[in-house]
């Protein structure tokens, strides 16, 4: 299965969720592979990977300049894998704009991986170019992390309408898995409203859990560890992991070996 975790608007947990759902999962015994297509290469980062030396990134397997396999590193004993990203992907929206098949670049490379992984998870850039059009064409379903703050629902709504022309278009088969409200504190009355307005509009989309603002996310980033690994018992890992329970049964995930 894979699972794209998207929204234009930047800095809204995009990339804490796919690292910290991947870490969970893995650690349950999935066997889960990380894409990082976002050239600011923040995934790769959180799992401490150092970008200088690499030679097969993600960039290299878009373009056939390497497989899947070589592209792949294992960071820790985990079963999760990560493709890295790195500054030369910058470019690729630009490159892939003159290519035949520019949209199924990365389901085409996909295809052989996907019944290895028990899940396939891809960091999104924060916009709707060729390179998330890319991830959405080759996903089943998309995550949208969305920021407790005013005006989430302004971008959100925009975020619907482009996926349902993606389904028209290009993947018919492209389901919301989940709305993620992320950053959220309840103390604050506004965020509390607007959690209610979100929840009101896409009542069935968003997921149960969601994750308070917590400091020990970047902290665990700088150690080059994900949260759920770092410090399990602070209030944001403990969310990450109740989500990923939540997101494990609403799109039945195999089961954990452990
Ligand atoms: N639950 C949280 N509590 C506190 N800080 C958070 C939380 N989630 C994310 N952050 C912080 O907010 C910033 C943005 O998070 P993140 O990088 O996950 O967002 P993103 O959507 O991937 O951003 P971009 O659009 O730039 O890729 C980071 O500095 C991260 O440490
Ligand atoms: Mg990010």
């Amino acid at each position: 299965m894979i699972i794209a975790i998207t929204n234009q608007k930047g800095g809204v947990g995009k990339t804490t969720t796919a690292v910290n759902l991947a870490a969970a999962l893995a650690q349950s015994g999935r066997r889960v592979l990380l894409i990082d297509l976002d050239p600011q290469g923040n995934s790769s980062t959180s799992l401490g990977i150092e970008k200088n030396g690499i030679k097969h990134s993600i960039y290299e397997v878009l373009f056939g300049h390497s497989s899947l396999k070589k592209a792949m590193i294992k960071p820790t004993s985990e079963d999760l894998w990560i493709i890295p990203a790195t500054p030369d992907l910058s470019g690729a929206e630009i490159e892939l704009a003159g290519e035949p098949n520019r949209e199924y670049r990365l389901r085409e490379r996909l295809d052989s991986m996907t019944l290895e992984m028990d899940l396939i998870l891809i960091d999104c850039p924060p916009s709707l170019g060729l390179l998330t059009l890319n991830a959405l064409v080759a996903a089943h379903g998309v995550i949208i992390p969305v920021q407790c703050e005013f005006l989430a629902l302004e971008g959100l709504s925009q975020l619907m309408r482009i996926l349902e022309i993606v389904r028209k278009r290009l993947n018919p088969a492209l389901a919301i898995t989940g709305i993620l409200l992320t950053m959220y504190d309840k103390r604050s009355k506004l965020i509390r409203l607007v959690v209610k307005d979100v929840e009101k509009y896409f009542p069935d989309q968003v997921f149960e859990t969601n994750i308070p603002r917590n400091i020990t996310v970047s902290e665990s980033q700088s150690h080059g560890k994900p949260l759920v690994w770092f410090d399990k018992k602070s209030k944001a890992a403990k969310a990450y992991l109740k989500l990923a329970k939540e997101f494990a049964k609403r799109v039945s995930l195999n089961k954990a070996k452990n």
